[in-house]
């Protein structure tokens, strides 16, 4: 779950900031994309270094009045575009692109916004569109059939209980429409409340990956970026569920490693990789960011740099996570 913003409404938190801007180097000026734009908290911070310029996405509509106050400022410095980053490549892009950002997850005026119900302190429908969504919460929840949650909840929250909380949520719909009170209290009546997470965590992490597409945004948006980052250019992921984080530094270890097309064939060492990990171990807040906003404690960051302009095939990605990509079809049914 990400949250970059805590209590004090108006005081933003962007996770990792330092971090990101010892990597990305803004002081040196260049071009950025900002895939995450949110309330803004990691745009401001390079575009307050001269000389750089930002490309900003999301696909909340809510970060539209942020991105306008930014266009007064910032001027032909700053653009946004209210698309999804997997569309990264669908606006014409400048030839030199120094870094691309991605702050995974949603913020803290996302979880506050009732209407969205992405928190299940809310009561109300179940909803968890983020933007540029087909389905819903709700669709997901009152629609698919019982071996269909099953499999999201496994796969994409991690969910032991996954079928016997399926086969409720079916037989209940049939009585009562199911909001998200009423789901909240569907799953505690299910557990024994062994940890200090919230009962209902697993199940509203699935259904999020799921409503916002999240794995295919991911591998999608990854792929594009290894191939429209310039030599030299830096990607860097900020994630904050275990899904993101193994796409990730699945993608980033094998595109900077030596691979094999054969075991019996040796390495081909002579070609030159087209990137280099930049941190080989994940960084991860510091005690201090995590006492001031507690729930960046689940950030990772990882970053990579491009070492050549060769084209690379990214189709591996896709096939490694397929089985994850079949699961987010599921929404298709609907
Ligand atoms: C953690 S917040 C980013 C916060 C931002 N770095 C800041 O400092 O204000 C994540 C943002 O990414 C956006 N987002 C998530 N998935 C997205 C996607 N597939 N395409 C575009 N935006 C997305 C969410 O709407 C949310 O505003």
């Amino acid at each position: 779950m990400s949250v970059t913003i805590v209590s004090d409404k108006n005081l933003h938190f962007p996770v990792l900031i330092d971090e990101v801007l010892s990597i990305i180097s803004p002081q040196n000026g260049g071009t950025f994309i900002d895939c995450t734009f949110g309330q803004g908290g990691y745009t401001k911070k390079i575009l307050e270094f001269p000389n750089t310029r930002v490309i900003a996405f999301d696909r909340d509509s809510e970060s539209i009045k942020v991105a306008i106050k930014f266009k007064q400022k910032f001027k032909n410095r700053f653009e946004f575009h209210n698309k999804k980053f997997s569309e990264i490549d669908s606006i014409k892009l400048p030839k030199k692109i120094n870094g691309i950002i991605f702050d995974l997850g949603f913020s803290y005026s996302q979880i506050k916004d009732k209407s969205k119900g992405l928190s299940f302190n809310h009561k109300g429908k179940l909803n968890m569109k983020m933007g540029h969504n087909k389905v819903s919460a709700h669709d997901v929840i009152n629609k698919l059939q019982a071996k269909d949650l099953e499999q999201i909840f496994k796969y994409f929250g991690d969910e032991r209980n996954a079928k016997f909380i399926a086969k409720k949520i079916v037989k209940e719909r049939g009585i009562n429409n199911i909001d998200t009170e009423y789901l909240v209290n569907l799953i505690n009546s299910t557990k024994k409340n062994f940890t200090k997470k919230n009962k209902a965590t697993k199940i509203f992490q699935a259904l999020r990956i799921l409503v916002n597409s999240e794995i295919s945004e991911l591998i999608t948006a990854l792929s594009k970026s290894s191939n429209l980052i310039s030599n030299k250019g830096i990607i860097v992921t900020v994630t904050f569920h275990s899904i993101e984080d193994k796409i990730c530094k699945f993608f980033f270890n094998t595109i900077s490693t030596y691979r094999s097309v054969s075991r019996y064939l040796p390495l081909n060492r002579n070609k030159e990789l087209a990137f280099s990990i930049l941190n080989k171990k994940v960084i991860t807040p510091t005690n201090k960011e995590i006492k001031i906003n507690p729930p960046s404690r689940s950030a990772k960051l990882r970053s990579i740099k491009r070492t050549n302009a060769k084209k690379i095939d990214t189709n591996f990605l896709y096939r490694k996570f397929k089985n994850l990509l079949e699961i987010e079809k599921l929404s298709q049914k609907l």
